[in-house]
């Protein structure tokens, strides 16, 4: 109940009198318990003296020995009446803009719970950013999974496999090495000219000599993602203005790391990647944020983005990831997973950056 007692303090910081939550990351962070969202809303009510869960009476199972309160419904009697029967009014409430629907927000003016209704995704991310020395274990874990998985098959990065027959192989180790099957992602593998596109879906295409292969996966170890990019050659004959982006990447990729410490800015660690990419005269090419929150959810607070003065707090978990992306030739993309001790920055993922000939 730590963490409940945590999101009341940050809640009563904002100023806010209670707060909804509905299944998704922040619900399982606080519970331990994982629901999903569907036709019957699953509501917890936060409130500074109490927390109510609102539920199907089939879901209850999973909440009764944890200490909420509870107020169960049935499909005959339908979520109204469920509602009906939590006669609370909460002067200001947040909610988790990403995830409410309408059928919750509706139903919690309609019972008229609260009419004053704001978006509390910063108390949401106060509460998660700062990762315990149990979550940090589960997302080193869940790293080791995604390189041992990789690691295991670098002998299919050869001509004539495609994209799509790489990432399934890719997948099948994730899961027999200990992935949950709901991964974070489905893996990106991106070859030759496809690699340009930094988001690109394995296709048909055969790997070919000498083109650069980018492979963008994770695990999911008991909730938590591991993110990794790492870029791959085929043959030794690779396009020389590709060599030149792939140093520019790899030494924008420990710069940031470099950089990323507690007390500094967020856009100052993208600036320390972006700087050098610029310098090398690849600029326009590196296309987005150098990196962002990792835990529960893929992409999470804090974003490493240009104008961001946001300060980087102990414990907190993100990727660097810095990308070149030249149209019509290829890209690299070199993706760590990194915290933040009391000192500096720690990577997670300890894969090899120097590019790698198959
Ligand atoms: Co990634
Ligand atoms: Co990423």
């Amino acid at each position: 109940m730590k963490n409940l007692e945590r999101i009341r303090d940050i809640m009563a910081h904002h100023s806010f009198d209670g707060l909804a939550i509905v299944p998704g990351p922040n619900m399982e962070y606080l519970t331990g318990s994982k629901f999903h969202l569907s036709e019957r809303p699953v509501v917890l009510f936060i409130e500074k003296g109490n927390s109510t869960f609102i539920l199907p009476e089939l879901e209850s199972p999973k909440i009764s020995d944890l200490g909420f309160d509870y107020i169960t419904y049935n499909d005959e009697e339908g979520y109204e009446l469920g509602f009906s029967k939590f006669n609370h009014k909460i002067e200001k409430m947040g909610v988790e803009s990403r995830l409410i629907r309408h059928i919750e927000l509706d139903i919690i003016s309609a019972k008229d719970i609260s009419t004053n209704i704001h978006d509390a995704t910063d108390i949401f991310a106060t509460l998660r950013m700062p990762k315990s020395s149990t979550e940090l274990e589960l997302m080193a874990e869940a790293v080791s999974i995604a390189e041992m998985s990789i690691i295991s098959i670098l002998d299919k990065i050869k001509p004539g496999v495609t994209e799509k027959e790489f990432a399934s192989e890719l997948v099948i180790q994730l899961l027999r090495n200990g992935s949950l099957s709901e991964l974070p992602f489905s893996p990106i593998v991106a070859s030759g000219v496809n690699a340009a596109n930094p988001h690109h879906y394995p296709g048909d295409k055969e790997f070919k000599e000498d083109e650069l292969i980018i492979i963008d996966w994770g695990a999911n170890y008991k909730g938590y993602f591991s993110d990794i990019t790492r870029t791959f050659a085929i043959g030794k004959n690779i396009d020389s203005k590709l060599l030149e982006a792939y140093d520019a990447v790899k030494l924008a990729n420990e710069s940031a790391r470099n950089v990323a410490k507690v007390g500094v800015k967020a856009e100052d660690v993208d600036s320390a990647a972006r700087k050098i990419i610029e310098d090398a005269g690849f600029g326009k090419y590196f296309t987005h944020r150098t990196g962002h929150g990792l835990g529960l959810e893929i992409h999470e607070e804090p974003y490493i983005k240009p104008d961001s003065s946001f300060i980087l707090e102990k414990g907190m978990t993100f990727t660097i990831e810095p990308g070149i992306y030249i149209p019509d030739l290829g890209g690299i993309r070199i993706e760590d997973d990194v915290y933040l001790s009391d000192s500096d920055s720690r990577s997670l993922t300890s894969l090899p950056r120097s590019l790698q000939y198959i």
